[in-house]
């Protein structure tokens, strides 16, 4: 980006775009290392020293991924030793964007997090957030390290919360409240707030699973373990096999040789993205019991059918709950919420449905003659 230009130009040569540039964002994968959950830098580092040989005038290096602490005094020293002429900063700007809604939390941010001490990184930076101006995101300016803890801190909070309300579900079954009626209860309160309070079958997706690791990593090499992070992972871990047990106890405790529909695959609505879904280790348990697994998703097949070949996919909902024993809904897909369940039932063996998002009210569906079974409701 040029911001005094004004301009964005595209090319597939890095030299061209980053020279004259008053600001370059690496924005490439962090993935965990195989084996140890740590985040995989090399590509931030590539990314760093291809930079280096094309910086011309003071330009901002912006890192926009996800990036433990001392990343940005990693990359400033990449790049002062390769260039000891360069003029230039490392800024930390992480991202909070979510899947399927990226450009309207683009445009509308909470706030935008910005991590340096130099102070022309700091103009340039208001300058290129200035369009944004118009709905007043606080500009929140920080350390470099602190801006790169607060991203991991972000999502560790988050998966907290879901986590969190997960178990609280769990004990609302066993004493007979309504979870949703406890999140409600709780989100109206300020200080907690009602976002993230939905219990499902466990948080997935490309960064919650893999930023909760990595900060658990972090915070045990440093000698500061986050007891409550490490928690979280692994409570999120058993509950997607738990979801699956949940299926076999609503058929009478055994899947063998039964059918079973599953409703959405990916890890959300509104994405195709499979990475960590609940609903990878929901089939990988119900077809290791000698299930058979139907399933059907909007948008996630082609990205799950190498990942459970185990699985028959089906055109639509209804003929995937054809002679099926109970239906499954895994992702909260619109398309779901609505389903015509008299002809669902019809089609069912057994009217069985377990709904793992509740998506339905459980008075509507029993009125229907299924036997329904929910989270962390009666
Ligand atoms: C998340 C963060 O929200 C975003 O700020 C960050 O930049 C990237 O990670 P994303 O992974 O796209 O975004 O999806 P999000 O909508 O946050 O959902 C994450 C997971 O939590 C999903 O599996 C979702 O089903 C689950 N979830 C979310 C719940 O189970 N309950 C909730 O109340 C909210």
């Amino acid at each position: 980006t040029n911001v005094r230009q004004n301009r964005l130009s595209f090319t597939t040569d890095l030299e061209p775009a980053v020279r004259g540039a008053d600001a370059v964002f690496i924005a490439v994968g962090t993935p965990s290392r195989r084996g140890d959950g740590h985040a995989d830098l090399s590509f931030v580092y590539a990314a760093s020293e291809k930079i280096a040989g094309a910086l011309d005038g003071f330009t901002v290096v912006v890192n926009k991924s996800t990036v433990p602490v001392g990343t940005g005094d990693e990359v400033e020293r990449i790049i002062r030793e390769l260039r000891p002429d360069a003029d230039f900063a490392v800024v930390s700007n992480p991202e909070f964007l979510r899947e399927g809604a990226a450009i309207e939390d683009f445009k509308r941010p909470d706030r935008v997090v910005i991590g340096t001490d130099d102070s022309r990184a700091r103009e340039v930076m208001s300058e290129i957030y200035r369009p944004l101006s118009l709905n007043q995101p606080p500009l929140v300016f920080v350390g470099r390290r602190t801006s790169e803890l607060t991203k991991y801190a972000a999502n560790a909070f988050l998966a907290t919360k879901i986590t969190f309300i997960n178990e609280v579900a769990d004990l609302c079954e066993k004493v007979g409240a309504d979870v949703q009626d406890v999140a409600r209860g709780i989100g109206l309160d300020n200080r907690i707030g009602g976002k993230f309070l939905h219990a499902g079958p466990g948080y997935g997706g490309s960064c919650f699973p893999k930023d909760t690791l990595a900060l658990m990593k972090t915070g045990q090499d440093s000698g500061a373990s986050l007891r409550i992070v490490e928690t979280v992972v692994a409570v999120n871990d058993a509950r997607k096999r738990a979801m699956a047990r949940k299926v076999i106890s609503a058929l009478g405790g055994s899947v063998r040789g039964k059918r079973i529909a599953l409703l959405g695959l990916a890890f959300k609505p509104n994405t195709d993205d499979m990475r960590d879904a609940p609903s990878l280790a929901i089939v990988a348990s119900l077809a290791g019991d000698g299930a058979k697994v139907y399933a059907y998703d909007p948008e996630s097949m082609e990205q799950a059918r190498p990942l459970m070949p185990e699985v028959t996919f089906c055109e639509d909902p209804y003929s995937t709950a054809e002679g099926a024993d109970a239906l499954v809904i895994v992702t909260e897909w619109d398309a779901f919420r609505a389903l015509d369940l008299d002809r669902v039932r019809s089609l069912l063996k057994q009217p069985i449905i377990v709904d793992l998002r509740n998506v339905y009210r459980p008075g509507d569906v029993r009125k229907r003659g299924f036997n329904y079974v929910s989270v962390g409701r009666r």
